[in-house]
């Protein structure tokens, strides 16, 4: 490898992953690199840039270069707040004009991740999304085509997968601990956002939002679903929120959702924005068993939300009592995605959460629509590389 080569060619090799030899290979050189940090464009200044911003800034291996709201001032009190000291932006079009970036961090409303990720993957950036990273299943299909074809990356939120908590049940579950598994729930609600209409217009919904942690836990850990069952319903319909007052809700708030996987396992995820939860999301830190795994020889339950993770209580034994597994978060936290990412593409590996499994969990999402509409089962096409751990 040259000494010469440029950092947009180092990036484009990084980001053609498959070939993990040459990433392998390339690792010793992108450390070398390393002074030359990858360039983050973030787009979505609202509630979650909250939580992205600490993450990303405090990475050695990240610079964030640009921010970007339609409702500027947002972009601009988010530089000041957390002392970017990156350009601002009022529109996507002028922000790919503006400063070069690498990976585009989208945080926006979720109907119009489809057009911005698209709009980054053209002008050659890879992204980072929040969940979903499309409105439909074909469109996140498109998204990852276009970047295939251009050699650059793409990922989707959540990233449940990387959590001490998953990896552990991931492995009990492979080892036979529990037996022959049959059945798997996931659960996660509260009583729905207040800031932003878009969580109850067409387009969004309870599943796009919470159900997506249970889904990706699930076929995380038991594999991609073959077929799918669903019920959404509305139950509020009416809402007040923040950015525009009352509006009718258009979006199941409501959904309960079976999953066929293979070896005739079943799962289940129930989520919904009607959940009284008066401990916020500390609920969890006690006694919510958010996900449960159940064997003819054993069970385990995560204790708090998968997103969110406390420990696991393993139960093998008829006469023992059952145990606390996995306390450790070994740093763990759920918007650490797009900083894990990004990291991954500077040190040329490849990071566990991956692009087809959150597809996968799109595909559910639409599948879960469709079969609610239709009172029928409806089979999945996708899948994507599986065990995870
Ligand atoms: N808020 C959370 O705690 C949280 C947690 C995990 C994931 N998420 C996900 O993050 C995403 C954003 O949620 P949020 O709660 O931050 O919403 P939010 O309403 O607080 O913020 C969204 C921001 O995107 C901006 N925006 C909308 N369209 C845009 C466009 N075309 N170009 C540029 N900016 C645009 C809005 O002006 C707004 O400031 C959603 O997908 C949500 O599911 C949110």
């Amino acid at each position: 490898m040259p000494d010469t080569i440029s950092r947009e060619t180092f990036l484009q090799y990084a980001a053609s992953a498959g070939a993990a030899m040459l990433l392998l290979s390339l690792e010793g050189f992108a450390l070398s690199v390393n002074a030359k940090k990858l360039r983050v464009a973030v787009i979505g200044c609202g509630s979650v840039s909250n939580r992205y911003l600490p993450q990303l800034l405090s990475s050695k291996l990240i610079e964030v270069v640009s921010l970007c709201d339609i409702k500027y001032e947002r972009a601009v009190e988010i530089n000041a707040k957390y002392n970017v000291n990156a350009k601002t932006y009022a529109h996507i079009d002028a922000m790919l004009k503006g400063v070069s970036f690498d990976m585009m961090v989208t945080l926006t409303d979720m109907q119009v991740h489809g057009e911005l990720n698209k709009k980054a993957l053209l002008a050659g950036k890879h992204v980072w999304s929040e969940k979903p990273m499309a409105n439909t299943y074909a469109e996140g299909k498109a998204l990852l085509d276009l970047a295939k074809s251009k050699k650059l990356r793409l990922w989707g939120a959540p990233a449940v997968v990387n959590s001490p908590q998953f990896e552990f049940m991931s492995k009990t579950i492979q080892s036979g601990k529990l037996g022959r598994v049959a059945s798997a729930h996931g659960q996660y609600g509260h009583t729905g956002p207040s800031w932003s209409a878009f969580f109850y217009e067409k387009g969004g919904g309870s599943m796009p939002d919470l159900g997506v942690y249970n889904m990706a836990t699930l076929t995380g850990l038991l594999g991609p679903a073959k077929s799918v069952m669903a019920m959404t319903s509305i139950v509020n319909p009416e809402r007040t929120v923040d950015d525009k007052g009352k509006i009718q809700v258009e979006a199941e708030d409501n959904a309960h959702i079976l999953l066929e996987h293979d070896k005739n396992v079943i799962s289940h995820v129930m989520c919904g924005f009607n959940y009284f939860d008066p401990h916020g999301h500390e609920a969890g830190t006690q006694s919510l068993h958010s996900i449960q795994v159940f064997g003819d020889y054993g069970n385990m339950r995560l204790i708090g939300y998968d997103w969110e993770t406390n420990g696991v209580v393993l139960d093998t034994s008829w006469t023992e009592p059952p145990k606390l597994m996995s306390t450790d978060k070994g740093g763990y936290e759920w918007q650490e995605g797009a900083r894990v990412v990004g990291e991954s593409i500077v040190k040329g590996i490849e990071p566990r959460i991956n692009v087809e499994h959150a597809l996968h969990v799109l595909e559910i999402i639409e599948a879960a629509r469709k079969s609610s509409a239709t009172g029928k089962r409806v089979k999945l096409k996708s899948t994507f590389p599986w065990p995870m751990v």
